[in-house]
């Protein structure tokens, strides 16, 4: 039995949970829909610990436990576990820089001297993925999504610039993805295959977020663009797409290692 300190970011989707024990952070996570094991988790495990709880799902959490919670706004949780993540991996994110969670749905947040604004967001995210992916394959699991994907072919579904200007030097980058899902024809001669869709999906997703995400950056002047949630685990597809786009607008895009549990280690860090 230990007792410390826990953060706790009970998101839609995901319960991230964050402890340290012999001076190392230790990471947990559960679905949100099996609360009830986060709840048996933490009493089989720890002894009267301190825990601080964040994210949209933390007030049926903070009922459900058996003990005090202290709560605190997941925006600044998220902000200050994105600063303290970044120092620790020596990864220089400046002093403004913007930050865009991908949870089940995404959330962008302009950060200037450690205080964020909320500066966008959209429906398309983590969740979307999930979503789409069921609807046109009929798959669950979010491992095998991700897995599935990275055997698949964009090109069968998406079409690209330089499908349209056939023949012809295209005014911007033809590899450019000119409509995602757009290749309607060839679809029709030739249905694409379950991992071609799920990586047109991830490639949908990915390229919505990136277009936004830059124009804020643009807009707002931000030194880098950090990218964080658990849309981008086990799933280097999403990150690819993001670094390639990115990568034009010339802001390089952070991706930080643990990135996901980010409102759970700011809440821990808000436990005093
Ligand atoms: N084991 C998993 N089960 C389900 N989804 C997963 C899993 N691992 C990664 N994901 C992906 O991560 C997304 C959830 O990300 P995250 O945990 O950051 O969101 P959340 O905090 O639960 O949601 P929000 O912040 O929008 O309330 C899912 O929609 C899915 O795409
Ligand atoms: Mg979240």
């Amino acid at each position: 039995m230990k007792s410390t300190k826990i953060g706790i970011d009970a998101g839609g989707t995901l319960i991230k949970a964050v402890y340290v024990e012999n001076e190392t952070i230790h990471y947990r996570s559960f679905r949100s829909q099996a609360m009830d094991d986060v709840v048996k988790w933490i009493n089989e495990h720890f002894k009267n610990p301190a825990i601080c709880v964040t994210g949209g799902k933390s007030q049926v959490l903070a009922e459900k436990l058996n003990m005090p919670a202290k709560k605190v706004i997941e925006f600044d949780a998220t902000t200050q576990g994105i600063t303290y993540l970044a120092y620790q991996q020596e990864q220089p994110i400046g002093n403004n820089f913007l930050f865009v969670n991908v949870g089940t749905g995404t959330s962008m947040h302009y950060v200037q001297d450690s205080s964020q604004e909320r500066v966008g967001g959209s429906g398309i995210g983590g969740g979307t993925l999930l979503g789409l992916a069921y609807l046109t394959t009929g798959m669950q699991d979010y491992e095998q999504i991700v897995l599935g994907a990275r055997d698949g072919d964009r090109g069968n579904v998406d079409l690209k610039v330089k499908d349209i200007f056939e023949g012809d030097v295209p005014p911007i980058s033809g590899d450019l993805t000119a409509s995602n899902f757009g290749k309607t024809e060839a679809m029709m001669q030739r249905p694409p295959s379950n991992p071609d869709i799920l990586a047109a999906i991830i490639g949908f997703v990915g390229e919505v977020i990136v277009t936004i995400s830059s124009q804020m950056a643009g807009q707002y002047d931000a030194e880098a663009i950090v990218y964080v949630g658990s849309s981008f685990r086990s799933n280097p597809l999403l990150q690819e797409i993001i670094e390639m786009y990115a990568g034009m607008i010339e802001k390089t895009p952070v991706f930080l290692e643990q990135g996901e549990y980010s409102g759970a280690v700011g809440a821990l860090l808000a436990i005093d």
